[in-house]
């Protein structure tokens, strides 16, 4: 009788402990939610970021390529060489993985689900730098071969955007 009593008590006592433990724990999930938010906020700006700058290295390409602007091929092998330099940062700033973070973002969760296929359209983008660098480059190229190697960095971009990114169509 007194051992089943002391078990008794002793039981109640396990289970006390399990509450506090779990209400502890609940608290802590309740911090590193909200830090686990935040983390991801600064990942998902962070890329973006980088997303921003190749647009910017971008654009004036894209002018001279429909002959908006006059075609400066020094500028061109410039910014190739910029964007195949930024190129290699989207690995880094989209290895966190924000897909159930419920915040705004144009990034589809298949990214994180294909990572080989998305690096794959990362190579490519660095691929089709180097060869757009070496085009404008090279003494004497033609301005639509320049427009080529344009319009293939071009395609680049939006064959990835194709699979990971949020169409808009
Ligand atoms: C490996 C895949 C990939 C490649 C290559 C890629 N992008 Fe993107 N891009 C994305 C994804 C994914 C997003 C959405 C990111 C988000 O909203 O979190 C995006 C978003 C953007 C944005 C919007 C950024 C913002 O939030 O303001 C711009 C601009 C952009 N890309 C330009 C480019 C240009 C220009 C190139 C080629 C030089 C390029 N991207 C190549 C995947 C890619």
């Amino acid at each position: 009788m007194s051992f089943r009593l002391t078990g008794t008590v002793l039981s109640t006592g396990a289970c006390a402990l399990l509450l506090a433990a779990s209400g502890t724990l609940f608290v802590t999930q309740g911090a590193t939610a909200a830090e686990d938010t935040d983390r991801a906020q600064r990942a998902i700006a962070t890329r973006q970021g980088a997303l921003k700058l190749l647009g910017y290295y971008m654009a004036p390409l894209g002018g001279m390529a429909r002959g908006r602007t006059p075609m400066d091929a020094t500028l061109v092998a410039r910014n190739a060489q910029r964007i195949g330099s930024l190129a290699p940062m989207l690995t880094d700033t989209f290895k966190a993985n924000t897909s159930a973070s419920g915040l705004d973002s144009e990034a589809l969760p298949v990214i994180w689900e294909k990572p080989a296929e998305f690096q794959a359209k990362i190579e490519a983008l660095i691929e089709g730098a180097a060869e757009l660098g070496r085009i404008a480059s090279a003494e004497g190229t033609a301005e639509g071969a320049i427009k080529g190697g344009i319009g293939k960095l071009g395609q680049a971009c939006g064959s990835c955007h194709d699979d990971f990114r949020v169409d808009h169509d």
